[in-house]
Formats: structure tokens, C-alpha cells, sequence
């Protein structure tokens, strides 16, 4: 799946860079500055509006050389790793890593000239920074709940979340594992991370998940309450452990399975076929 998007990704790009090039280069440069920031990075980063997910991106041109950001923005993990002091300091500071993005030397510059230019004041999804949260209602939770596990459908009809999450939630049954747990998400992110993601979401396959079949904003507000109510309750959840009653479960099925066989074949043994062969032979000498 990941591979044919980014045929197409590819293939776009070609095809746009053919356009440009046929006649109307720069101004469409500086728009897809924009629009690209606002796609792939506004839901984390906002530009002069402070803190979101990631930190704001107003000035990062005089924090960091060029030639950084376009090795960072590519695979700020890879950098991390290697040892680079100022990505090592922002994983420490925000305490997970930006996922890699699927962006060109050349969409990151025009990224970065919007951003020189001020940018749109705050995020792309995430215009405001909200105050700190409050309590979710429980309606709200509870429609959450469900419409993570697709109990309830989507007004778009997008898939449902757990087709591709897993929470740890005694009310929620076991979700997929394509993608990463969400149980404490909203701790790491908070209500304006966490409902910029889900409204917009800049990882790939979730993108094409919901592409045409964005979520309705009462649709976002629901998941935010249940993910939210979903860390809260971490610490009292008790997951079901079946570690043991599998060991347990296996080894009886066994024995009982072993005592089955073992009658079976000392019927066997005696009765079927070569008995009366066998009986005749004894006869017979
Ligand atoms: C899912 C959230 C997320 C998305 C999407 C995202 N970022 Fe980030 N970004 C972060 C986080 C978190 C950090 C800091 C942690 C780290 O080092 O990875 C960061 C750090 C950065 C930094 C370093 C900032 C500094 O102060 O040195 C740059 C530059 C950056 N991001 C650019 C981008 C660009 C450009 C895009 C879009 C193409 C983007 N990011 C998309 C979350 C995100
Ligand atoms: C088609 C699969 C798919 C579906 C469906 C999907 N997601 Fe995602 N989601 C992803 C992928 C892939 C990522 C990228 C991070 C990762 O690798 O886990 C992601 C990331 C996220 C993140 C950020 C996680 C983090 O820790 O950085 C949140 C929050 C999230 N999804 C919420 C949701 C919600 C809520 C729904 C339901 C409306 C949903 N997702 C449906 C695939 C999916």
C-alpha cells in the first residue's frame, strides 16, 4: 500500500515538475510552500503560534542550517541515532520523534520560505492552542469508544480506527497492530496534537485511510474525549493475561487428548482386522 502511494507521490511529482517547468514556475513554488506546510507539517509545528506537537517553527532557519533541516525533516529518528546533538536534544525535550516525511529537497525549501515569510501566524489544523483540557462529558466517550471500534459508523463512512490501532481499554476489544498503540497519545500530545492529527492526518497510510471520507469536527471531538479518557484510565486497567492459561489450558488439553488416544488404540490393537488372522495363526500351529 505504502509503496503505491508513493509511486503516486512520485508520479505527481513528475508530473508537476514537468508543469512547472513548462511555464509557471515560482508562484507556484511559493503556494506549494504553503500548501505543503499546511498538509504535512501543520498538524505539529506552528509558525509564531508556539508550542504544539513538535516546536514552533518561527525562526528555524537562524536556529538551524539549511542543510540540517532537509537531513532532520527527512528522518529526524536516523539523526537522532547518529548522534547529532540538536536532534538529540529535541527527542529528549518532546519526547518522541517526528515521523519521517515523504518530502523533496525542494518541498522543504519552499516550506522553509513560507516559513521565512511568516507563515500563516499559527498551525495548519491547529490554529489555536488550546487550554489545558478539560474533563471529556461522558457522551462523548462513549461515542468515541465506539466509533473507534466501528460499533458506530463514520458519517463518511472512513474505516474504523482499531482497524489499524490498539488502545488498552477493558471496554475496547483488540484493534490492529499495522499501527502504533494509542493508549497514551493523548498524554504525549494533548487535545490539540491529538485532534490535529486525527482531523488531518500527516502520516501516509493514515492519510489515504481518510482521504475523501474526512472525520466530521463532532466526529474529531468524540475520539479526542475517548483517547483521552482511554490515558487517563491507563493505571486501572487490568488487560487480560492469557499467559498463563494458555500454559495451563494447553497442558491439560494434552493430557486428555493422550488418555483419548491411548484408549482408542488398545481398542485397536486388539480388535480390528489381523485379530481373526491372528487368532486363526495361533490356531493353526
Ligand atoms: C506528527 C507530528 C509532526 C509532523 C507531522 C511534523 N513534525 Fe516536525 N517535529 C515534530 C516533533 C515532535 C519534533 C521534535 C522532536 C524530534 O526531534 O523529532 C519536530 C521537529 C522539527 C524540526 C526541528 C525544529 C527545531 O527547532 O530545530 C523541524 C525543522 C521540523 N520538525 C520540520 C517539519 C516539517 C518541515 C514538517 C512537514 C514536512 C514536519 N516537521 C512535520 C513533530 C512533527
Ligand atoms: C489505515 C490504517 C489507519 C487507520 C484506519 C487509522 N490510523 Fe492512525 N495512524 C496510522 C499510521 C500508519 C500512523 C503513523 C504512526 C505509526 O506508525 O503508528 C498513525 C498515527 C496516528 C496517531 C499518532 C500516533 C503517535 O503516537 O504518533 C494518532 C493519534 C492516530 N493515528 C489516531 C487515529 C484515529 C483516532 C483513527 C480513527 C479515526 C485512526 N488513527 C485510524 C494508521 C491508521
Amino acid at each position: 500500500m505504502n509503496k503505491t502511494i508513493t509511486l503516486w507521490t512520485r508520479l505527481l511529482l513528475t508530473a508537476s515538475v514537468l508543469l512547472s517547468a513548462i511555464g509557471m514556475a515560482s508562484p507556484a513554488a511559493a503556494a506549494s510552500g504553503e500548501e505543503t506546510f499546511k498538509k504535512k507539517c501543520g498538524a505539529c509545528h506552528s509558525i509564531g503560534g508556539g508550542k504544539l506537537t513538535g516546536p514552533d517553527l518561527k525562526g528555524v532557519t537562524e536556529r538551524r542550517t539549511e542543510a540540517w533541516i532537509l537531513q532532520f525533516v527527512k528522518s529526524p529518528q536516523k539523526m537522532a541515532d547518529s548522534g547529532d546533538a540538536a536532534a538529540k536534544a529535541l527527542l529528549a525535550e518532546f519526547g518522541f520523534p517526528m515521523p519521517d516525511q515523504d518530502v523533496t529537497d525542494a518541498d522543504i525549501k519552499a516550506i522553509l520560505a513560507y516559513i521565512a515569510g511568516g507563515g500563516g501566524g499559527g498551525g495548519g489544523g491547529a490554529a489555536a492552542p488550546a487550554a489545558p483540557a478539560a474533563p471529556p462529558s461522558a457522551a462523548d466517550i462513549e461515542l468515541g469508544a465506539k466509533l473507534f471500534q466501528g460499533l458506530v459508523r463514520f458519517e463518511k463512512s472512513g474505516p474504523a480506527c482499531n482497524s489499524c490501532h490498539h488502545v488498552k481499554n477493558d471496554a475496547v476489544i483488540g484493534g490492529g497492530v499495522l499501527a502504533r498503540e494509542l493508549t497514551t497519545v493523548f498524554t504525549r500530545m494533548g487535545a490539540p496534537g491529538t485532534s490535529a492529527i486525527i482531523g488531518q492526518p500527516p502520516f501516509p497510510v493514515m492519510e489515504a485511510a481518510y482521504k475523501g471520507r474526512d472525520l466530521s469536527p463532532a466526529e474529531v471531538k468524540a475520539l479526542v474525549a475517548f483517547l483521552q479518557d482511554v490515558a487517563a484510565k491507563e493505571a486501572m486497567q487490568t488487560p487480560v493475561d492469557y499467559g498463563n492459561n494458555l500454559l495451563i489450558g494447553g497442558t491439560g488439553l494434552f493430557l486428555v487428548l493422550a488418555c483419548l488416544y491411548g484408549l482408542i488404540w488398545r481398542r485397536r490393537k486388539q480388535l480390528p482386522v489381523n485379530h481373526a488372522v491372528f487368532e486363526r495363526q495361533v490356531k493353526s500351529q
